[in-house]
């Protein structure tokens, strides 16, 4: 089982992903060049929660490279329905396709995926935790407009909390010595563990309450949609999702070259008269994760090179997160990461104080 999967982007060095980035690069300036490279490779989609970028620009990224694809998008019409476990499913479909992209409402779920596949697993989203390709997808999308991700100042507006584009892109531009800006209520504000790690990078982060007071020192503007899905209470969700709405009023406040990025899909957090302003990217953003993948996708089938993905050590602990992986998937070793005085569950993230 030795190969090479990204659950996190943090499981690729600087060097990887500068690659990954002038890859993408490259291929959108001559995409013909690339047809082929995949040929008799096959790319499995299993995609357990809804998705429309992600999984089409992951199928066309392998088509448009030559190869081929299996999957499903509604794990209801797979043997999940009959109650087949990960474990199973994975091992399966491992020894059907050379590499998975795999999306699932648990947290950890690729993490757990890794465990069991014998050919390399992406993570394509789990649960509010992590979505490392769409950060891959907001990078290729910045170095196409601004030539640099570093010393940056980006702006995170809306559901900081579920929003797992939000912690993966934190996460890695850490790295470039970015100074953030987080719009939120503070009922979804980021977690303490990004928090936590934006400390240790030393990156200055500030938290405001209006996009107002954010905007004149944007030079990235990150919307998001409140995650309905993963909200315990319908009031609650009623009661936050309109709090943050970008309207051309807004936009007057921002600088020249702002960018305006959104993962999407939108719900009613920017205003469709927002879409005319030549500073809104995301439909570009989206086309540029098909590049990101087509690149990924290259660099992961031809890496031979085994990078492991982190496990602690085993404790009888049980991760208190309800959304874990680890609650459904009770035969998943009991891992941990010690910090001090807390175990860091090792799929999760999920601090336990012992
Ligand atoms: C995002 C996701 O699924 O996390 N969408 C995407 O992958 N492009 C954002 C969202 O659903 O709000």
């Amino acid at each position: 089982m030795l190969s090479r999967h990204l659950i996190d982007l943090d499981d690729l060095s600087i060097h990887d992903l500068h690659s990954i980035l002038k890859l993408a690069h490259e291929i959108k300036e001559r995409p013909g060049d690339y047809f082929g490279v995949c040929q008799n490779k096959i790319l499995a989609t299993l995609f357990y929660e809804p998705s429309t970028r992600t999984q089409m620009s992951f199928q066309t990224a392998m088509l448009r490279l030559g190869g081929q694809t299996i999957g499903f998008d509604n794990p209801m019409n797979s043997s999940v329905a009959k109650g087949e476990n990960l474990k199973d499913t994975i091992k399966i479909v491992s020894g059907y396709a050379d590499v998975i992209a795999v999306r699932n409402p648990q947290e950890g779920f690729a993490k757990a995926a890794s465990l069991y596949s014998n050919c390399p697993i992406i993570n394509a989203g789990d649960g509010g935790h992590l979505h490392p390709t769409q950060t891959l997808t907001d990078l290729t999308t910045l170095m196409e407009v601004k030539g640099d991700l570093n010393g940056l100042t980006i702006g995170l507006c809306g559901d900081l909390k579920f929003g797992r584009t939000v912690h993966s892109l934190i996460k890695t531009m850490c790295h470039f010595g970015a100074k953030f800006i987080l719009i939120s209520t503070k009922e979804l504000t980021v977690p303490q563990y990004i928090k936590d790690i934006m400390d240790a990078a030393g990156c200055a982060y500030m938290e405001v309450t209006t996009l107002e007071e954010a905007m004149p020192m944007l030079d990235v503007l990150y919307m998001t949609r409140v995650q309905q899905e993963r909200f315990s209470s319908l009031e609650e969700y009623e009661r936050l999702k309109n709090v943050y709405v970008l309207d051309k009023r807004k936009m007057a406040l921002g600088k020249k070259d702002l960018s305006v990025l959104h993962p999407l899909p939108r719900v009613d957090e920017i205003v469709p008269d927002v879409d005319e302003d030549s500073r809104a990217i995301y439909f570009d953003q989206a086309i540029y994760g098909m590049y990101a993948r087509m690149s990924l996708i290259i660099h992961m089938l031809n890496d031979k090179n085994y990078y492991p993905v982190h496990f602690g050590k085993h404790y009888q602990a049980k991760c208190c997160n309800p959304r874990c992986v680890t609650q459904k998937e009770t035969y998943l070793p009991s891992t941990f990461t010690d910090c001090g005085d807390m175990l860091i569950c090792d799929y999760c993230d999920e601090r336990t104080l012992i």
